[in-house]
């Protein structure tokens, strides 16, 4: 059985450093791209079976799928910004909850021209003070009044780009979740080398137990948090998960916060999103797992009809 779909040329383009265009939109060269240089299909050592979640958490048919669309530094201009945006209104309303996290400067063009269609703008991340001498910080106040529902937090390129550790993704959850209007949605995955030496669980377990530190059951019970799974190799690189793969980290992160919160209503109804090179093509076999209850893209993302698409599959 082959482990990994792989998109060849997709991983040999971006590994001999040439730009990838897809619609308008250049699609930005994955750091983890790099570690695929050269070495097409990449044998991992960690292969899973299928597996359910433990039987003390209920399976639970009522998550509500959730997808969201990271922006990440695209596009360049705000003209851009716009035809993407309206783009994705033009895909009306969905069955799925949908959540795009574009840049900062296109936030209030994202609020405006999303009225009405249901899809909630996020933004790519929150500072945790509230006020002051921070320059170039962002307060979650600021986000909350400005229209903004949700905060992605610990995605891997915050992690290993700009430094940002358990301890102060910690510190920004419990600040986003301080307003109430503000959901935020949690990133934690292994890198390459910690999933090739089997340390999938337990990177994922103490991501979670540092980042949800002194967050409440009842805020999770509430849903306004949802845990993006994504595995930092998959990441801009064409190589997903196999749905196996990704039901066996969830049902992790599920055990994870059974023993975290000793409450399986906890576990159950946590949403947990599967992120890392999802397509169109990839989406509902991923779905099709038990515990993944949606999707968290980038690339896919910035070309409405592969992210409409997504969000279609989603839900059928
Ligand atoms: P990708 O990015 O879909 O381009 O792999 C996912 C993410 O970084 O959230």
């Amino acid at each position: 059985m082959k482990l990994f779909y792989c998109n060849l040329s997709l991983v040999l383009a971006t590994a001999a450093g040439f730009t990838i265009q897809t619609g308008n939109i250049n699609k930005y060269n994955s750091i983890s791209t790099a570690l695929y240089a050269g070495n097409p299909n990449p044998v991992f050592p960690v292969q899973y079976a299928p597996v359910a979640a433990s039987p003390a958490i209920s399976s639970n048919t009522n998550r509500r799928p959730i997808v969201a669309g990271n922006w990440k530094l695209n596009p360049a201009t705000k003209a851009e910004a716009i035809e993407l945006l309206n783009g994705l209104k033009a895909g009306g309303v969905h069955d799925s909850e949908v959540v795009i996290f574009p840049p900062l400067p296109y936030l209030s063009d994202a609020l405006t021209i999303l009225a009405g269609t249901g899809i909630n703008v996020g933004a790519q991340n929150a500072g945790s003070n509230t006020k002051g001498a921070f320059t170039g910080e962002i307060a979650p106040s600021m986000l909350a009044s400005s229209g903004c529902s949700h905060v992605l937090l610990g995605h891997s390129e915050r992690r290993s780009l700009f430094g940002e550790s358990d301890s102060s993704i910690n510190e920004r959850v419990q600040a986003c979740l301080a307003e109430a209007s503000l959901n935020v949605v949690l990133c934690v995955g292994e890198t390459l080398e910690e999933y090739e030496i089997g340390l999938l669980k337990s990177v994922v377990d103490t991501q979670l137990r540092k980042g949800l530190a002194g967050v409440s059951a009842d805020d999770l019970l509430m849903g306004r948090v949802v845990i993006a799974y994504e595995p930092v190799w998959a990441i801009g690189t064409g190589l997903v998960a196999t749905p196996n793969q990704a039901q066996a980290a969830h049902v992790a992160i599920r055990d994870t916060l059974l023993s975290m919160y000793t409450n399986p209503e906890v576990a159950s109804k946590m949403r947990i999103q599967y992120g890392g090179s999802v397509s169109p093509d990839s989406v509902k076999d991923l779905m099709a797992m038990p515990d993944v209850d949606g999707a968290l893209v980038g690339g896919a993302s910035l070309i409405p009809d592969s992210f409409l698409k997504i969000i279609q599959g989603s839900w059928n």
